[in-house]
């Protein structure tokens, strides 16, 4: 090789060479998601779960808690969670939160969507939902209803029920019995 073209051609060989070496992972056998393979007999290049696989965490075995239902299918009547003062709280947090734009704080069903267009819900106060099952409050915030979409995504069947114990709460702060209160209370009231 002539000498003069050795300041070009040793540098642009070492150039090569240090460019091969941070080859190692971004070439590698792999299957891209859904590609055909020739690995397995049908072409597929995953295989499909075994049947009744179950994601880490979302082993829900408890038809009550999970789905708000009863051994019977039916939903249950009773929150199956222990009410605290805790859960309370965590629900009036998760209902102002997820709940509230569209049926109000109280649950009277004028939030802002509702006043800005949106389906206005029947409120919670009315007699056929006072009288409806917890379970069915769960249902309808994990499945939808109507135009309301589900929202098992964003809320989790502990806070579900954290919710469902807050709209009894609402509920409960509109409609109680005169004979509910001791007779003082009751006395400052009809003042
Ligand atoms: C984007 C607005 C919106 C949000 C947010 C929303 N809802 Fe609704 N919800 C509605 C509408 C609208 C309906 C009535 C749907 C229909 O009749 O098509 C409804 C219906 C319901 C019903 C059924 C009432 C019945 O008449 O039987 C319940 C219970 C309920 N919502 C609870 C909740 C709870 C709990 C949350 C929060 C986790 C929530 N909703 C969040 C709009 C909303």
């Amino acid at each position: 090789m002539r000498r003069a073209l050795f300041p070009i051609v040793v540098p642009a060989a070492f150039a090569l060479a240090l460019s091969g070496c941070r080859n190692d992972m971004h070439h590698q056998a792999k299957i891209k998601p859904f590609r055909e393979s020739k690995f397995f007999a049908d072409g597929a290049s995953a295989r499909a779960l075994p049947e009744g696989t179950v994601a880490r965490g979302f082993l829900r075995e408890d038809a009550a808690l999970a789905r708000g239902q009863g051994p019977d299918g039916k939903f249950v009547e009773r929150i199956p969670v222990p009410l605290t003062r805790a859960l309370l709280a965590r629900g009036q947090e998760r209902f102002n939160i997820f709940c509230s734009p569209c049926h109000g704080r109280t649950g009277e069903g004028q939030g802002m969507i509702v006043q800005r267009g949106f389906k206005r819900p029947s409120s919670f106060h009315v007699e056929r939902l006072r009288a409806e099952r917890a379970g069915y409050f769960f249902d309808v915030i994990t499945n939808g209803f109507g135009q309301m979409s589900g929202y098992a995504m964003q809320v989790t069947p502990e806070d579900r029920w954290a919710v469902v114990a807050w709209i009894r709460t609402l509920q409960a702060s509109q409609h109680m019995p005169g004979d509910f209160l001791e007779r003082e209370d009751r006395e400052r009231l009809d003042k």
